[in-house]
């Protein structure tokens, strides 16, 4: 907008102005509907699972299928619940490989279309249909990865119709005649069935024999093992996870020249939540192993450690109807890759934050999930260039907030003391996080090779841009 002279008489100025104020209120008054504005947003970034062989309680597709949930839609959106993406936006690493999140841009158009009466519009205006789920297919064959080396299966469990939900936690044998690296895992549930009553699974690997693999609070990586049986985080890392999956989830391909270990004796065990749907249905999960061919065999090995949020000194107590906080601090052994993050807790699970603080004394953010829902073990995966790259002598420092009042809608009971323990109804604490190793030289290299791709970082705050 050009600037009037001073001359210009001011009813001039005020009409300028009161006739760019018209266009821009014609253009908002043009009605937000559902097919023209509305149907592209729920395709992108709800039908995955809003769709009939899915998980979620009703379809997202059709202007009918979505207009009785209008209220409950934009209350779900504008408060950030759905889609279950709950990293705080403002501080931390904020590039994903699998961010499903909505822009503020798409809040605003849910929000104005179900204000202005959640219209229907001109049908002519709806995208072409995404193709529906109809089969139960990997998704790593899809893309061309070739059928799985291994496939292990739970045991399956029967959800009636009516019934609340379940945690199982079955275990499988893992048959293996020789050590194998891992490139590839996916889940995936048992049947297109179950597909509509596991809500989440989880593949735990069970250790045997392999001091390597184990970290503790104290002890990270590679020559930091000497776990002790009565330790409480052996119940974390002597079992570190394989892989989870929640609908909407793919496979993890590891990255080039990492992958995981298995060796034979070593087992699965599962935990899935189970959800009734209405309608009696038996399924299970199943994991898909993609092994590293003979010869090919990555040199570096990922460890999945749960960085711990709570003082082993100090253990957990959660009075009743309160709020408590907790926090650890585990020391980086070793210069270390940060992959991803995911915030584990029980039922009064509330918030998580994870912060590196630097042998310099710098202390650098890396996540913060403010309104964590036990119902949803996102994992959310640093892009490549993002992942928190550490100097040995870092510390991890987890903090952890733990809800235990009625305000909390997964509290099964806020008059009970809460202590740690492997129940569901007990608490813990965790940052999932998947960590690679490197010598000095190769730090050194992997941090030039990111100075090269944005030659504007000079500290390491810049990193989380
Ligand atoms: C990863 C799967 C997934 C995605 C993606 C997803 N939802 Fe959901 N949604 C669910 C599940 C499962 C539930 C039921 C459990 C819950 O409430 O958490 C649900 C519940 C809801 C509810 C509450 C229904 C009720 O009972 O009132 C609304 C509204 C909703 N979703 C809207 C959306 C919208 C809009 C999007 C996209 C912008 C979306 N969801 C994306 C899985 C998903």
């Amino acid at each position: 907008m050009t600037y009037p002279s001073l001359r210009t008489p001011l009813f001039a100025v005020a009409a300028s102005l009161a006739i760019s104020g018209l266009a821009a209120a014609a253009d908002t008054a043009k009605p937000t509907t559902f097919s023209k504005d509305v149907a592209p947003i729920f395709q992108a970034k709800c039908q995955e699972c809003h769709q009939p062989n899915s998980i979620a309680p009703m379809s997202l597709i059709t202007f009918q299928d979505a207009r009785p949930w209008a209220r409950s839609i934009k209350e779900r959106v504008s408060t950030r619940q759905m889609p279950p993406w709950h990293i705080d936006k403002s501080v931390g690493v904020q590039k994903f490989k699998n961010d499903m999140s909505l822009g503020d841009d798409q809040i605003d158009t849910i929000v104005r279309w179900v204000d202005g009466g959640a219209l229907q519009g001109d049908p002519k205006d709806l995208p072409a249909p995404k193709p529906l789920v109809t089969d139960n297919e990997w998704k790593a064959v899809r893309d061309g990865y070739g059928p799985p080396d291994l496939v292990v299966r739970s045991s399956e469990y029967t959800m009636p119709a009516q019934h609340q939900d379940v945690w199982y936690r079955p275990a499988s044998a893992l048959d293996l005649t020789e050590p194998r690296w891992v490139r590839l895992v996916e889940i995936r549930p048992s049947s297109l069935k179950a597909r509509k009553i596991i809500h989440h699974s989880i593949a735990h690997l069970v250790l045997k024999d392999d001091p390597d693999s184990v970290n503790t609070g104290t002890a990270t990586g590679p020559g930091g093992r000497g776990l002790g049986a009565n330790d409480p985080d052996a119940i974390v890392n002597a079992r570190p996870q394989l892989m989870e999956w929640a609908i909407g989830k793919g496979y993890d391909l590891y990255r080039p020249g990492t992958g995981k270990l298995m060796l034979p004796g070593e087992s699965i065990t599962w935990d899935m939540h189970i959800h009734a749907v209405g309608e009696e249905i038996t399924g299970g999960s199943e994991v898909g192993v993609w092994f590293y061919k003979k010869g090919e065999e990555p040199k570096k090995r990922s460890y999945l450690i749960g960085f711990t949020g709570i003082d082993r000194t100090k253990m957990l107590d959660i009075p009743p109807n309160s709020m408590a906080m907790t926090e650890g601090f585990t020391v980086l052994k070793e210069n270390a890759l940060i992959e991803n993050f995911q915030p584990h807790f029980h039922l009064r699970g509330k918030a998580m934050q994870v912060e590196a603080i630097l042998p310099d004394g710098n202390r650098q953010m890396l996540s913060y999930v403010g309104n964590f829902n036990f119902n949803w073990m996102t994992n959310y995966i640093y892009d490549d260039d993002a992942a928190p790259l550490l100097p040995k002598g870092t510390v991890i420092h987890v903090s952890a907030w733990y809800d235990n009042t009625k305000a909390n809608k997964n509290n099964p009971d806020p008059d009970q003391w809460v202590g740690f323990g492997d129940r569901t109804v007990d608490e813990m604490a965790h940052a999932w996080m998947n960590v690679t190793y490197f010598t000095d030289d190769e730090y050194k290299a992997l941090q030039a090779e990111r100075k090269a791709k944005m030659p504007k970082v000079t500290n390491n705050d810049d990193r989380q841009q």
